[in-house]
């Protein structure tokens, strides 16, 4: 958890509370909030450290996946770590018949936006303000 919170701080100027992720892993990284939603984690570990993480949202009703967080420690980035874990993602939502992932990412945030590109992700809409300093663009894929 501290790793995982030094990954967060290091990555975001407004970093998740630390409160979040015990959460999520005091529940064995599913916390389950009734019976369509679910809001899920995993942990990238290379040689007993973490590397990265994702977290992303299912609603097996709404048939939709949002990503919410993906992080990549800065020694392990460019060597594929991100796209592996998105990968891990979209294969888990197909796996549960869910039909689209969205997300939302700063509209500076060009290494995010390239690999949500490269993956097939398509620009669909942009939220002025988002982040208070930075809109967002809001990205989705067709599963
Ligand atoms: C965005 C991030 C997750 C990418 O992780 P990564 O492990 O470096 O990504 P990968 O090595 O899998 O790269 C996949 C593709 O993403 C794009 N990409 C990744 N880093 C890039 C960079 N610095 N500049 C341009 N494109 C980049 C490229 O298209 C790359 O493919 P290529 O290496 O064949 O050119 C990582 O930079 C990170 O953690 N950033 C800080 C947190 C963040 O912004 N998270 C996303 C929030 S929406």
């Amino acid at each position: 958890m501290t790793e995982v919170m030094r990954i967060e701080r290091s990555c975001f100027p407004v970093a998740w509370e630390y409160s979040i992720f015990l959460n999520i892993c005091l529940q064995n990284g599913e916390v389950k909030s009734g019976e369509a939603r679910s809001l899920i984690m995993d942990v990238f570990e290379n040689s007993g450290r973490v590397a990265g993480y994702i977290v992303w949202e299912t609603d097996i009703v709404r048939k939709e996946g949002h990503i919410l967080n993906l992080a990549i420690r800065q020694d392990e980035r460019r060597m594929g770590n991100g796209r592996r874990l998105l990968s891990h993602v979209l294969d888990h939502l197909r796996n549960i018949q869910i039909n689209t992932c969205f997300l939302e990412v700063r509209e500076s945030n060009f290494p995010a936006r390239n690999l949500y590109e490269s993956y097939g992700f398509i620009e669909s809409d942009k939220i002025p303000s988002y982040y208070f300093d930075e809109d967002a663009i809001i990205y989705s894929i067709d599963l």
